[in-house]
């Protein structure tokens, strides 16, 4: 099958080999130019280093190479779904499948990013969302790696299951998009958390409260939108959120680890190079909530913290102390607004 992805960055670099290994026909896009040449010279992405590019692999600029695909991966930076969705309207044909694997929501709209992609496109491609715990660096060195392939049409996420998936990556359908990809989103936010939590020299018992409790109000949004609650004990959830804040392939806990050892946030996002996607969704996911009249008290502490400059013992401190519950009190009803 002919297929594009759309973003070479560490992760769409990752799939463009594994869909090539897999006997399709398969060009890769950049943003940059300077970008496109460092691939197509050096037969390397300096974001998965040591990953030869074989010669099938096409490296192109031009965003028309998605033209007559059968399917096309969109792997940009989550603030620029939008904008590359909108260059792709009169470019793809109806009918091809457009799988979504960049992990955010969307600033200002809350929109979840294959909301984004269908509003772009005019509803005349279907969106398979791809999640789960898949480092780029470790599916780039055919490490074994499973993920979740959700679409509304389960027959839609069985062509990409077949597409994607082989010995050394298994992929699992899903018919729950919702409940995916605010998975996605909010695991970054708490892989910021977990790495702050390291950076202050916490230890074991505080990384898995954070996590613990960081799932559950993960999925207290994602039901409150609909998602399904076993999606978040599921790859795409509990099994991401281990894989990011645990790892130091994770460049959200890693972006974390500086903040909890005192750098400045900004310059902290800077000193990591390439793009914190739990940055920007904690300020997305915090709009999201209030909409949604969600209590997310981790991910409104991670908003403090990197927005308003407030000191992370702090936070801490007040996480610690809020109002005594049982662990088990979860309302899945919104709050009232
Ligand atoms: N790296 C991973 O292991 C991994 C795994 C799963 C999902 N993701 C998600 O995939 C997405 C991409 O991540 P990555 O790791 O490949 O990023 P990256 O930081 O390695 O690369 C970002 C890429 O985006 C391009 N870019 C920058 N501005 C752009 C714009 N305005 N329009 C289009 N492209 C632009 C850059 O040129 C670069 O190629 C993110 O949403 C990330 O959360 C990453």
């Amino acid at each position: 099958m002919k297929i594009t992805v759309v973003g070479s960055g560490g992760w769409g670099t990752a799939l463009a080999l594994l869909l090539l290994e897999n006997g399709n026909d398969v060009t890769l896009w950049s943003y940059h130019e300077a970008e496109s040449k460092i691939l197509r010279e050096t037969h390397e992405n300096p974001m998965l280093k040591g990953v030869p590019l074989p010669e099938e692999l096409k490296f192109t600029t031009d965003l028309a190479a998605v033209k007559g695909c059968g399917l096309v991966v969109l792997a940009t930076p989550s603030f620029a779904v939008r904008s590359t969705a909108a260059q792709l309207k009169n470019l793809m044909d109806p009918g091809t499948i457009v799988v979504s694997v960049s992990k955010g929501i969307e600033k200002d709209s809350s929109l979840r990013l294959s909301q984004v992609i269908e509003q772009e496109l005019d509803g005349k491609c279907p969106v398979v969302v791809l999640s789960g715990p898949s480092h780029a660096e470790e599916v780039g060195r055919h490490i074994p790696t499973g993920v979740v392939a959700a679409a509304d049409d389960l027959a839609v996420a069985q062509k990409v299951q077949d597409t994607f998936m082989n010995k050394r990556f298994r992929v699992y359908t899903s018919d729950d998009k919702v409940g995916t990809e605010i998975c996605a989103a909010l695991k970054n936010i708490i892989a910021l958390c977990a790495g702050c939590c390291d950076g202050m020299g916490y230890g074991d018992n505080t990384k898995a409260l954070l996590m613990t409790r960081g799932l559950a109000e993960m999925a207290r949004l994602g039901v409150a939108l609909g998602g399904k609650k076993e999606t978040f004990t599921g790859l795409a959830g509990v099994g991401d959120l281990i894989v990011t804040c645990c790892s130091m392939h994770s460049r959200n806990r890693r972006c974390g680890i500086l903040i909890g050892q005192g750098m400045p946030v900004e310059e902290a996002v800077k000193e990591i190079g390439a793009v914190v996607e739990g940055y920007y969704a904690a300020a997305n996911a915090r709009t999201l909530a209030q909409k949604a009249g969600v209590e997310m008290p981790i991910a409104q502490a991670a908003y403090e913290v990197l927005y308003e400059g407030r000191d992370v013992h702090g936070v801490v401190a007040d996480l610690m102390t809020r109002a005594k519950r049982s662990e088990h009190d979860e309302s899945w009803e919104p709050l009232a607004q």
